[in-house]
């Protein structure tokens, strides 16, 4: 590790390279989106690099499929693994029953469907996500282009009902463009500031048409291992 990296990079870096510990030979592992998960893949291309650790690995995003060609890591696809042995991704907040928001990144959707093909999520995070309720971060929403305005305002016509605080959405941009996930869609973040039942707005969110998925992950993370600037880990 470089000693010239940010706190929040070494915490980032002491999650992962813990996380690493978890992966064995012969595992197929999806790999997940994002800058704590960029660690994680490197501290495994090391690991096969320098220790012979032999592992398939499944990523999240062509961003992530990039970085673990380049660090030597095998890459299939989903169909191809069929079931994992093990994810490592991050998140973007973390409560106490492991519920999360994801899809910062704009990666959620392959992100939910490789982690729920997993016998065991892990997330990575540095000590900035861990929140006593979801929904200070904004929850992103991938919805198809078709008619994305019609998708919005029916969201938001839902939102009234629904226990959060608030309700503004915006289309990410990627610069004076709409964001375009891998699948090609597009992505709603949902300024809600306090989610009250994640579990019901899950549902809820995924049974509106033009909706694809949303960043709420219920019940599907299994521990977290948090990192601390001073090479500390806890764990959840
Ligand atoms: C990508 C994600 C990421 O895991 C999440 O945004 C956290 O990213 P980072 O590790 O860069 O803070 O969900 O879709």
């Amino acid at each position: 590790m470089s000693s010239d990296l940010s706190p929040i990079d070494k915490a980032k870096f002491i999650s992962a390279k813990r996380a690493a510990q978890f992966v064995e030979s012969g595992m197929k592992v999806g790999l997940g989106t994002g800058s704590t998960a960029a660690w994680l893949v490197r501290c495994l291309g090391e690991m096969v690099r320098d220790d012979g650790l032999r592992i398939k690995g499944v990523p999240t995003s062509t961003r992530t499929a990039e970085l673990a060609r380049q660090v030597g890591i095998e890459v299939i696809s989903l169909d191809e693994a069929r079931w994992l042995d093990l994810t490592i991704d991050g998140a973007d907040e973390f409560d106490g029953d492991l519920n999360l928001i994801k899809g910062g990144g704009g990666a959620l959707l392959q992100e939910k469907i490789v982690a729920t093909a997993s016998d065991q999520m892990i997330v990575i995070s540095d000590a900035s996500k861990e929140v006593e309720t979801l929904g200070a971060f904004p929850l992103p929403v991938e919805v198809i282009p078709f008619g994305w305005q019609t998708t919005r305002a029916l969201i938001e016509e839902t939102l009234v009902s629904m226990d959060v605080l608030g309700r503004d959405t915006a289309l990410r941009m990627n610069g004076a463009v709409p964001y375009v996930t891998d699948e090609g869609n597009h992505i709603l973040d949902l300024h809600l500031r306090r989610i009250g039942n994640a579990r019901q707005l899950a549902l809820v969110l995924n049974q509106m048409p033009g909706v694809v998925e949303n960043g709420l992950f219920i019940d599907i993370c299994d521990r977290v291992i948090m990192g601390f600037a001073d090479g500390r880990v806890e764990l959840r």
